[in-house]
């Protein structure tokens, strides 16, 4: 059994699917806690829901970016962890959290990178006119939404519905998740 640790920030959406996702067995894994830079974000109470640990941090809180990492430091490394999952975080991660766990940070972003990174890139495509919308899942590096591609998924879409569109993207989003999560932990 492998250990899973997600990082999100706001609805926690993907975090829930990869929760059900190990505890119906479709993974061979346990999420062992889920990092949140937002108190009252709602992926909290989707934690409490499957009984999922939470550590909740206000960055502001602290007197560097450093120092608000060597938190979550100090309780990641209490545990043995495989994979971290960055679901809608929506924070550039350092070298304090980067270089331990080098290679094991993956994030969703929903465009085709390295097209529309940060945050709106629904709308940011929408506004550009393309017609292929899509999914990316890939390494974390230092940088915005950079990092080696580990897959992708992509929509045909001819219009401007966003919340249509978001919706679809979601579901791809979820399921090009659990496929890639999958594949990385049996390596
Ligand atoms: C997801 O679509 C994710 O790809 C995006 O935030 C959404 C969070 O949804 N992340 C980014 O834009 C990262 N740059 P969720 O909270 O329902 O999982």
């Amino acid at each position: 059994m492998k250990n899973i640790v997600v990082f999100a920030s706001g609805n926690g959406s993907n975090f829930e699917t990869i929760a059900a996702a190990c505890k119906s067995g479709e993974l061979d894994a346990e999420v062992k806690l889920l990092v949140c830079d937002k108190k009252g974000a709602f992926a909290i109470e989707r934690a409490k829901k499957y009984g999922i640990e939470t550590l909740v941090l206000t960055p502001k809180d602290f007197p560097s970016k450093a120092d608000y990492e060597s938190e979550i430091l100090k309780k990641l490394s209490t545990t043995d962890i495989d994979l971290i999952c960055l679901a809608g975080y929506m924070r550039i991660i350092g070298d304090t959290l980067l270089e331990p766990y080098q290679g094991k940070i993956i994030n969703t972003h929903p465009a085709l990178l390295p097209s529309f990174k940060g945050m709106h890139a629904i709308e940011q495509a929408v506004e550009y006119g393309v017609k292929i919308y899509g999914i990316t899942i890939h390494y974390v590096d230092s940088s915005l939404d950079g990092g080696k591609i580990i897959d992708q998924a992509s929509l045909y879409y001819d219009g401007d519905d966003i919340e249509y569109l978001k919706e679809e993207l979601l579901k791809i989003e979820h399921a090009l998740y659990i496929s890639v999560i999958k594949k990385l932990l049996s390596k």
